[in-house]
C-alpha cells in the first residue's frame, strides 16, 4: 500500500485525490490517509503532493514507520474525500516544519 506521512499534516494540499484512480483517500481535520485496503499502488499520487507526504510503504523514511498504522488505525474514522479542496491556511508555512506528528488531530 501506499502511506501519508507526518509532512501532511497542518498542509492538507489535497492535489493527491483528484489523481486517485480508487478513491481510497480519507480525511480528517489537518491530515489525510490512504485506507490500505482500498490503495492498488499505482502511486500517481505521489509526485502530486507539494509536501512529498507520499511513499510506498518499501520506501518509507525509518522515521516514518508509524504513519503505517496510522492510516490503517484512521481509515474507519476519516471521511472519503474525492475532489481536490483548499489547503489549510498556513499549509506553506508548515510545509517540512519537523515533529508535526504533535499536532495531528484524529
Ligand atoms: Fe496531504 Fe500531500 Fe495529499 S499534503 S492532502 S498528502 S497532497
Amino acid at each position: 500500500t501506499h502511506v501519508v506521512t507526518e509532512n501532511c499534516i497542518k498542509c492538507k494540499y489535497t492535489d493527491c485525490v483528484d489523481v486517485c484512480p480508487v478513491d481510497c483517500f480519507r480525511e480528517g481535520p489537518n491530515f489525510l490517509i490512504i485506507d490500505p485496503d482500498e490503495c492498488i499502488d499505482c502511486a500517481v499520487c505521489i509526485p502530486e503532493c507539494p509536501a512529498n507526504a507520499i511513499f510506498a510503504e518499501e520506501d518509507l523514511p525509518a522515521d516514518q514507520i508509524a504513519f503505517i498504522k496510522i492510516n490503517a488505525d484512521l481509515s474507519p474514522k476519516y471521511k472519503s474525500i474525492t475532489k481536490r479542496k483548499e489547503a489549510l491556511p498556513d499549509a506553506d508555512d508548515w510545509n517540512g516544519k519537523p515533529d508535526k506528528i504533535q499536532f495531528l488531530d484524529q
